[in-house]
């Protein structure tokens, strides 16, 4: 039991569903009816959300609201959506709505949201615990499918020790949150967790960027300069990319870790490394070990725990959690009163590739919230890409289709030509992005473009590679 539910409903029916539903997904709850003296329940005992048909309750108790933020203030009121309820409160925050008749997806999802927002609330004073918030690993990894939670035991377990660690994973996985979680769980979290993303500094600038250089190393080494691992000292240093590590630094970082000193650039001296690295990687560094693009012996020394983050699609239930949770957050940041994804946008995002992963989901709700102001997302309001094909006779599962319509003949059952096309060319140029270190100039000069078509494609995609 992780919450207390308070559910005020005059209908028995309806009541006595939405208790058993939500009990049933290991909720708390408390139910009355209009009648009852719900302000005294509440001051006798807090609650976390209340589920209530408000116009009935304020119209019985008129100040119920105020009353129960006073006591309560970080109660979530979960309302019928119904005309003009909206209208006559005012915009908060710990009001959110659920849409009549009811649904029962839509109604775990709004409940989900409420504890986002106090999970947020949370997230500025103290700390929250996993246990009080199941889907969550250090309030920032959000997941509820079996593949996300032996992720969070994992990443727990890893942080007890100091081993290296490689993560692994698609592009806007979560690599880094998943490095910054270690860092937070580890006995290091008191420390600087500092990232270096290996592709964005030049090379002949990573090696004094890792371990800092002397005054007059080389021309315009005005003075000492402190390096990124010394500022890690008994902390953790995330090597991010380190699939586009140059050859020459490979080598000094398999020093470094053999050795566990480094010599700042023009120093004679050695000096102590107590530094846990995490390496990250979206590229498949077993492939660059066996192209000779990537040193074995380094290899084996980063991967002493190998973590793969799954992609997106490969865990599916977690994407209404996470719509939900960055519906929250833009809803929140951008003062919007967007009040959820209809169920039939929820199922065509459900359905959907992702082949940008959280990333592209959470840019997508943010795109959602900044012009949808209010009301529910439909399947009218999405960006096309994201839209099933509309012209084949009969359905096609959208999830397949990238994968097999470029590579493979037609499939017996037909194919959307649109879809296939869009997501060959969205995987092409992502795959061009990264092997580029999202440089658009050189990804534009492998596909063959000009580089402002590719970034007008990237736009209208709603495509991005972070870097
Ligand atoms: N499980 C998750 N819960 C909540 N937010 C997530 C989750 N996974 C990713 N995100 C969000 O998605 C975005 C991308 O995450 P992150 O930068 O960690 O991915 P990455 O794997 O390092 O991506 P890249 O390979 O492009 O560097 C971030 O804004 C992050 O907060
Ligand atoms: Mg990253």
């Amino acid at each position: 039991m992780h919450s207390e539910l308070l559910i005020v409903e005059s209908d028995r029916k309806t009541r006595d569903l939405v208790s058993a539903f939500l009990t049933y997904q290991g909720y708390s709850t408390t139910v009355l009816s209009e009648k009852d003296d719900i302000f005294d329940t509440i001051s006798s005992k807090p609650h976390r959300v209340m589920i209530a048909d408000l116009p009935t309750l304020l119209a019985r108790t008129p100040d119920i609201l105020s009353k129960a933020w006073e006591t309560s203030p970080d109660l979530v009121v979960i309302a019928y959506d119904q005309p003009d309820v909206g209208r006559t409160l005012p915009h908060n925050d710990r009001l959110l709505f659920i849409p009549k008749p009811l649904n029962l997806d839509e109604l775990e999802s709004v409940v989900m949201r409420a504890r986002e927002y106090q999970a947020l609330q949370v997230n500025t004073g103290q700390p929250s615990t996993s246990e009080d918030f199941p889907h969550f690993l250090c309030s920032t990894i959000i997941g509820r499918s079996r593949q996300m939670l032996s992720l969070f035991e994992m990443l727990e377990k890893v942080a007890e020790s100091t081993a290296t660690v490689l993560v692994q994973g698609e592009s806007g996985t979560g690599k880094e949150l998943a490095a910054r979680a270690i860092h937070q769980l580890s006995s290091r979290s008191s420390k600087n967790f500092v990232p270096v993303n290996c592709s964005a500094i030049p090379d002949e600038l990573l090696e004094s960027e890792l371990f800092g250089h002397v005054k007059g190393a080389f021309t315009g080494a005005y003075a000492n300069r402190l390096g990124r691992f010394e500022m890690a000292d008994k902390g953790t240093l995330f090597l991010d990319e380190i699939g586009d590590m140059k050859a020459n630094l490979q080598v000094k970082l398999l020093r470094v870790l053999q050795s566990k000193e480094f010599e700042p650039v023009g120093s004679p001296r050695s000096q102590k490394a107590d530094v846990r690295i995490i390496a990250a990687t979206n590229k498949n560094l077993e492939e660059l070990v066996s192209t000779r693009d990537f040193r074995e012996d380094l290899y084996y020394r980063l991967s002493v725990i190998p973590i793969t983050i799954p992609a997106l699609r490969e865990r599916r239930e977690d994407i209404p959690l996470l719509i939900n949770h960055f519906l929250g957050r833009f809803n929140h940041d951008k003062r919007r009163l967007v009040k959820g994804f209809s169920r039939e946008s929820l199922e065509i995002l459900r359905n959907y590739n992702w082949p940008g992963n959280v990333r592209e989901l959470e840019n997508l709700v943010e795109r959602m919230v900044t012009l949808k102001e209010n009301g529910f997302i439909t399947p009218d309001d999405l960006p096309d890409r994201y839209l099933p094909c509309k012209e084949t006779p009969r359905s096609v599962p959208s999830a397949p289709v990238t994968r097999t319509a470029v590579d493979e003949d037609l499939p017996l059952e037909g194919i959307c030509l649109n879809s296939a096309v869009d997501a060959f060319e969205n995987r092409l140029i992502l795959q061009a992005l990264q092997r580029t270190g999202g440089n658009k100039k050189e990804a534009a000069s492998l596909l063959n473009l000009k580089r402002t078509t590719l970034i007008e494609k990237l736009k209208k995609k709603n495509l991005q590679l972070d870097q």
